[in-house]
């Protein structure tokens, strides 16, 4: 059973490195891993690599960046190479990056059965170019692995055969147990000066809140509010520092009381996560972690696809509003943490799950 598993963008390192290493306890399954280049830097992909114990890929597209467009053609092409030599029995895509579209599109094509985990995560916002790649990955995907009751129902509703529909948990979580004993052991902490200090953890990467320099500027007003109660740590993405960089905002925004960091790895950025007083991102996978771990999250967007972390996890979705964002962290800072649930199997075990049904369909 030849099983090519594909990894393009930052999120899904996180998710494809318990998936592997599951994979690799059976010796029936060939388990190859694509990367298509989507990113590329070091801190936007070999860092997690060699934290998660990923093992090398064995075939590099080196597609880089570019518009939507060309991006998901360039990986398209590159990937139906792959296909041609390999011939596997299964592609199995994660999440919902435009690498994760442009294999699931392929594969179908060539009639090759595609896995798709993270399946069923809708926005109802198709001005987001993830929420494209959820919906189209799904029409196509021949295996649907969710991490929530609400994806089946979202599934169920555009179509999609309940047989192919399997709820296994969360891939995110297995991968954070995996690497929560690590975190203990980084010094990311005192690194930043922030041993023995309360601090709040930033991230911002979203076209929606990044390219518009107004938006950018409010949130920037806002951050620089909430600092007055306590430190920031901004971990700051490529596409964010490209647009500040443009501002000309960096020095204006930055104060001894706003940290501002290269992208961080997975274990170093877990071990600020597991310190934090509470989070504000525009991430998916973050709302995600934040939940499992009991850590009040402010997500910065009007909507978000992972609602049962507002339902029963820490997730608040501020919305748009600075005026709000600055009311949520005096809450969190006054009343501290809300009891709260962690979803139905979230437990570090999604990914043997996944691979026991793969194991069983192809027996
Ligand atoms: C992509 C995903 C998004 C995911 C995010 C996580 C899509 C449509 N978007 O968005 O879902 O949440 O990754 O990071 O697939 N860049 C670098 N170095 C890199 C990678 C990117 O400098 O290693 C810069 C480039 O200028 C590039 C920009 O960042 O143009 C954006 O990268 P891109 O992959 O196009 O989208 P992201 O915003 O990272």
């Amino acid at each position: 059973m030849k099983i090519v598993s594909v990894v393009g963008a930052r999120p899904n390192f996180m998710k494809v490195a318990p998936l592997m290493a599951e994979m690799r306890k059976f010796p029936e399954i060939h388990s190859l891993l694509v990367h298509t280049g989507q990113h590329y830097d070091f801190e936007m992909s070999q860092v997690f690599f060699q934290d998660l114990e990923i093992p090398k890929p064995d075939i590099y597209l080196a597609v880089g960046s570019a518009n939507h467009a060309v991006q998901t053609a360039n990986v398209m092409i590159g990937f139906d190479k792959v296909l041609e030599d390999e011939k596997p029995d299964l592609v199995l895509v994660v999440g919902d990056v435009n690498s994760t579209l442009a294999c699931a599109l392929v594969a179908s094509k060539r009639c090759i059965p595609v896995a798709h985990v993270e399946a069923g995560l809708r926005s109802f916002d198709r001005t987001m170019p993830e929420e494209v790649n959820r919906l189209l990955t799904d029409q196509i995907s021949d295996l649907l692995f969710v991490t929530s009751s609400d994806a089946i129902d979202n599934l169920l509703k555009e179509g999609v055969d309940r047989s192919k529909i399997y709820l296994v948990g969360n891939v995110m979580i297995d991968s954070l147990c995996r690497s929560r004993e690590k975190a203990l052991k980084s010094d990311a902490r005192s690194r930043l000066g922030l041993d023995g200090q309360s601090f709040a953890v930033l991230t911002l990467h979203r076209p929606s809140n990044v390219d518009d320099p107004s938006r950018l500027r409010e949130i920037f007003a806002a951050i620089q509010e909430v600092s007055r109660h306590l430190k920031i740590v901004f971990p700051v993405h490529p596409r964010t520092a490209e647009r500040i960089r443009s501002l000309g905002e960096a020095s204006s925004t930055a104060s001894h009381d706003i940290i501002f960091t290269p992208p961080m790895g997975s274990i170093d950025f877990l071990s600020l996560l597991m310190a934090a007083t509470f989070v504000m991102t525009d991430s998916g996978g973050l709302q995600e972690e934040t939940t499992y771990l009991g850590i009040p999250c402010l997500t910065l967007r009007e909507n978000t696809e992972r609602p049962v972390t507002v339902s029963l996890g820490t997730n608040t979705i501020v919305g748009l509003d600075p005026a709000r964002l600055i009311e949520k962290t005096a809450d969190i800072l006054a009343h501290g943490r809300k009891q709260t649930q962690i979803p139905e199997l979230w437990d570090g075990h999604a990914s043997e799950r996944i691979v026991d049904v793969l194991r069983q369909k192809f027996r």
